[in-house]
């Protein structure tokens, strides 16, 4: 299935960057996804093209007006489209809402620039998303962070198949496990010897073992003591064992 996205902007130019280049460039030119720009300014009726104007009320900066909005809306809006308006007032990305804005056939995003959008085109779109607490200078960036996401899960567009489901987040909300490549000794480093065994099962559980690990230390909060499997309890007591041993020795001395 061709999943198709619609950017409404004033600077075309970013999105273009964008699907040059890697994994976005080659999802389009093998035709898993197909994109296209609308400039907002070919929606504005004035002879200079403004898109902002000053605040009612008064105060600094200026306000995206509402009209070119939301007749650029109505010009993308098809039957299966999800119109997503980037902005910090919006519900937090996470893998989830990523995995969920995958499903659709056609996703519109809503760039907007200046101070903000005239505050009545929450009723005009359908999920207002944000990356994250702190405020962006325009809707390009986050579009593409979101797109970015987004498009790993069109079908073909990565070509491992697995690569989706190994990695963070995806796995029962783990850290993916730490990988190497060429040279395995490098300066003074060293990788970890298992990997280079050729055990395939030693691999296997090794890694799971690491990711768990590092979600311990790195985002405790995603791990549910719910999801813990036996084979994870078990993983989690070896690990617990370990740190002991590891605070025992630097304590030695000083107890
Ligand atoms: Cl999604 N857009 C903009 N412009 N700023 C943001 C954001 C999005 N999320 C956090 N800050």
């Amino acid at each position: 299935m061709n999943t198709k996205l619609t950017y409404v902007t004033t600077f075309p130019g970013i999105l273009d960057a964008y699907f040059d280049y890697s994994l976005p460039g080659k999802a389009v030119s093998k035709g898993h996804i197909s994109y296209q720009t609308v400039n907002l300014r070919d929606y504005t009726k004035d002879l200079h093209r403004t898109t902002d104007d000053t605040p009612f009320g008064g105060g600094p900066g200026m306000v995206m007006k509402l009209d070119p909005i939301v007749k650029a809306i109505q010009d993308c809006r098809q039957p299966n489209s999800l119109v997503i308006l980037p902005t910090p007032k919006g519900k937090l990305l996470t893998q989830e809402v990523v995995h969920h804005l995958s499903a659709y056939d056609h996703l519109v995003f809503l760039c907007g620039h200046y101070e903000g959008i005239d505050d009545r085109v929450f009723q005009y779109i359908d999920m207002p998303i944000s990356i994250g607490d702190y405020v962006l200078g325009g809707g390009e960036i986050s579009s593409i962070v979101i797109t970015d996401a987004v498009i790993r899960f069109v079908k073909g567009v990565l070509g491992n198949q697995e690569s989706t489901q190994k990695e963070s987040f995806e796995d029962k909300q783990r850290l993916e496990y730490p990988n190497f490549t060429r040279p395995s000794a490098y300066d003074k480093t060293s990788i970890p010897e298992i990997l280079l065994s050729g055990h395939h099962k030693k691999i296997e559980e090794w890694r799971k073992l690491e990711s768990l690990r590092w979600t311990l230390l790195l985002k405790p909060e995603l791990i549910q003591p719910s999801s813990l499997s036996k084979n994870d309890i078990q993983r989690l007591k070896r690990i617990r064992a370990e740190m002991n041993h590891s605070i025992d020795t630097l304590l030695k001395n000083h107890e």
